[in-house]
């Protein structure tokens, strides 16, 4: 054992970096088995109704078509909970752009050629795509998960709001957002006798094979999904996705493996993307600027088959204590595409407009916006009671103010003008729960004095590899060179999705517990190891909160420098600062890199990024990177990520939090808010795009 300093904090570069700037690190359509068929899907072309009638002689007249599935003739699939994944089954239409069949040919340009050749005859129905807050089939969700009711009340808010001193009473919209990972979408299936292999861009290959093995009505010891490197993927491929399960059932059809790479311009309909939320929050606070009273009322959207929830209003049950409380969903069941997960689902949209809300209070209070944060912090998770196992929110407000000079800011809105151009400057905090889950883990100490971590994570593009081979070589007490990591196969000990920011924490846990075991046994070994070395395995259960005495949030606070064009109505974002409270910071580098990262996904959301569903049409009017349009290198500042040092121990034998998503959380509003600041207008519909500021 030697005694190498901690290999954990240091900013290790990416373990696969060079195989990604090289191109020889694969992704899933980089699979090419021999034989290989290439699918093309067809999407419906009507918003609501039903096929009626399927012609495929021109599509298999095309040459190098080899086949065409639809729900006629597609393989019949087991059970799914996911509907989204009831592929070619039935004639039901639920939204545009629902797949309707299959092209398989030799090549992909054969494919494209067949699905355009396809023939489908529909029956329309009407269709409804325009989610309101008077709709009439709003409800509100069944409670499924108890932690996080959809309805939770506490006092009377509506009372207090009335009597309060300060009052702010707002309405906030944001609009559909789509992913757009960059690598899209994309799954190669080959079958050997009755073993599956696929190779599929996805945030969690065990799950993908748990649900394929459901689908295919296969043991799940028959299927390897293989998902080595991932182009990201924002939640929407935290859940096995058309891909895979189209690409499994064709190679199955025609006897060859299959590859099936989505274009762009389909993900809008098929992976999910970010639902609409329309807000109402009314806070009241007493004349010192303590809170009385928040009441924030999310209505969203989902599809005809699949609840999915947006849960906007859970931010505002962590944030502030307030003797009155109230956040409720309501949901709208449309004829659109399946919303799903996007960079913290809930409260990305939810912070953007309880941290914009309280912007509005410090303004009607007379109060700096930071002081009245600082006034309404809490050792208590308001709704829970239970005491936050860390939260150094205040720290984070003061370190990011002192960072960004916030202490020379004049606090009157529309007053900084450099000829045409108005400038200010917005504060928001930002907060993620950190979450864990179970994980398997090995680990292997080889006579060579290397050793080798295998478990089934997934690298999206955060670095998992080299953070684990980190925590691995901290615990063994070794040089991080000698450690290798594998990762992204189920044949390697399981593990959760990369995913709720939780990746690091649940697959970090068993890879610490291994490697602890496996450093205990070392201790006690005298002489050579034996060929195949020593081998220590873990399964850890992770944390679920409800058994946990505290609360476990990471928090932060952005801060934002805008110019807004009074000519042009364009704004510029010409700084932006964050700074985190989460945890030990296990990898300096990539916990920048994701910070960072989650700062220009907010930069987008507050200013570009929208999306809308044509109500005649009923389809996403923007579904490629030129109609929708995330931050470029032009449109991203001078972007700062910092932090405190956090140690809390009530979390994991590492001590980190999640920073996968809390850098895209309040990032809108502190950008909104300086917009508020230069101009003296509230703008409460995203993105504050030109033809609204005009
Ligand atoms: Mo993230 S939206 O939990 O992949």
């Amino acid at each position: 054992m030697s005694d190498t300093p901690t290999a954990l904090g240091a900013p290790a570069a990416r373990r696969e970096g060079r195989d990604k700037v090289t191109g020889t690190a694969r992704y899933a359509a980089e699979h090419t088995p021999p034989g290989c068929a290439y699918a093309r899907a067809v999407p419906a072309t009507v918003a609501r109704g039903r096929i009626t009638e399927i012609d495929d002689k021109a599509a298999l007249a095309v040459p190098g078509v080899l086949a065409v599935l639809t729900p006629r003739n597609a393989p019949r699939l087991g059970d799914a909970d996911d509907a989204t994944l009831r592929l070619l089954q039935d004639d039901a239409v639920p939204h545009r752009g629902w797949y309707v069949a299959l092209v398989v040919a030799n090549t992909p340009e054969a494919a494209r050629e067949g699905a355009a050749a396809l023939r489908v005859e529909y029956a329309a129905e009407p269709h409804d795509v325009t989610v309101r807050t008077d709709h009439p089939d709003a409800y509100t969700p069944d409670d499924e998960d108890e932690d996080q009711p959809s309805h939770r009340e506490r006092g009377d808010a509506p009372a207090a709001f009335a009597t309060a001193e300060h009052r702010v009473d707002a309405s906030y919209s944001v609009p559909p957002l789509h992913n757009h990972p960059m690598e899209p979408h994309a799954a190669t299936a080959r079958w050997e006798d009755d073993r599956l292999t696929v190779y599929d861009s996805s945030q969690g290959a065990s799950t993908v094979r748990e649900v394929l093995a459901g689908l295919l009505g296969l043991p799940q010891e028959r299927i390897t999904v293989v998902s080595e490197h991932v182009g990201g993927g924002f939640g929407s491929k935290g859940t096995p996705r058309a891909q895979v399960v189209l690409a499994a059932m064709a190679a199955r059809h025609v006897g060859r493996p299959v590859k099936l790479a989505l274009s762009r311009r389909e993900l809008a309909a098929v992976v999910g993307h970010r639902a609409p939320t329309l807000h109402r929050i009314r806070l009241g606070a007493d004349a010192d600027g303590a809170l009385l009273s928040v009441d924030h009322e999310v209505t969203t959207y989902t599809s005809r088959i699949k609840e999915f929830v947006e849960t906007a209003a859970v931010p505002a049950r962590v944030m502030y204590p307030s003797p009155h409380s109230r956040t409720t969903h309501r949901v709208v069941p449309l004829d659109v595409p399946t919303p799903s997960w996007m960079r913290a689902p809930g409260e990305a949209p939810g912070m953007y407009v309880l941290e914009s809300a309280m912007d509005e209070l410090a303004e009607a209070a007379g109060l700096d916006p930071i002081d009245l944060r600082v006034r309404n912090d809490t050792g208590h998770e308001p709704d829970s009671g239970k005491p936050f196992s860390s939260r150094h929110l205040v720290e984070c407000l003061r370190e990011g103010a002192r960072r960004f000079g916030w202490a020379a800011r004049d606090p009157r809105p529309g007053v900084r003008r450099e000829g045409s151009v108005l400038t200010g400057t917005g504060v928001a905090a930002a907060t993620y729960p950190v979450l864990a889950s179970p994980s398997a883990a090995s680990a292997q100490a080889l006579p060579d004095g290397t050793y080798r971590v295998r478990i089934n994570a997934t690298d999206i593009g955060t670095g998992a590899r080299t953070v684990l081979a980190q925590v691995a070589a901290d615990a063994l007490g070794v040089p991080l060179e000698t450690v290798r990591t594998e990762i992204g196969s189920t044949a390697l000990p399981k593990a959760p999705l990369a995913g709720g920011s939780s990746g690091t924490a649940s697959w970090g846990w068993a890879v610490h517990q291994a490697c602890t075991a496996l450093a205990g046994r070392l201790a006690a070994h005298r002489g050579q190891l034996p060929a195949d070395g020593l081998t220590e395995t873990a399964d850890t259960t992770g944390t679920a909160d409800a058994d946990s005495p505290y609360a476990r949030h990471a928090f932060g606070a952005h801060f934002a420098d805008v110019r807004v064009d009074t000519v042009t109505g364009e704004i510029r974002v010409s700084r932006l600062l964050g700074v985190y409270a989460a945890g030990r910071i296990l990898n300096a580098r990539t916990a920048r890199a994701q910070f960072v990262g989650g700062m220009t996904m907010g930069l987008g959301m507050a200013l570009t990024e929208h999306s809308s569903l044509d109500p005649a049409f009923g389809d996403f009017d923007a579904r490629d990177l030129a109609s929708y349009h995330v931050p470029c290198h032009a449109d991203v500042p001078d972007i700062e990520a910092h932090w405190i040092e956090e140690e809390d121990p009530h979390l994991n034998p590492m001590g980190s939090k999640g920073i996968g998503e809390i850098g895209i959380v309040g990032t809108a509003a502190a950008i909104g808010n300086a917009v508020h600041h230069a101009t003296g207008i509230r703008f409460r519909e995203l993105p504050l795009t030109p033809d609204r500021v005009l």
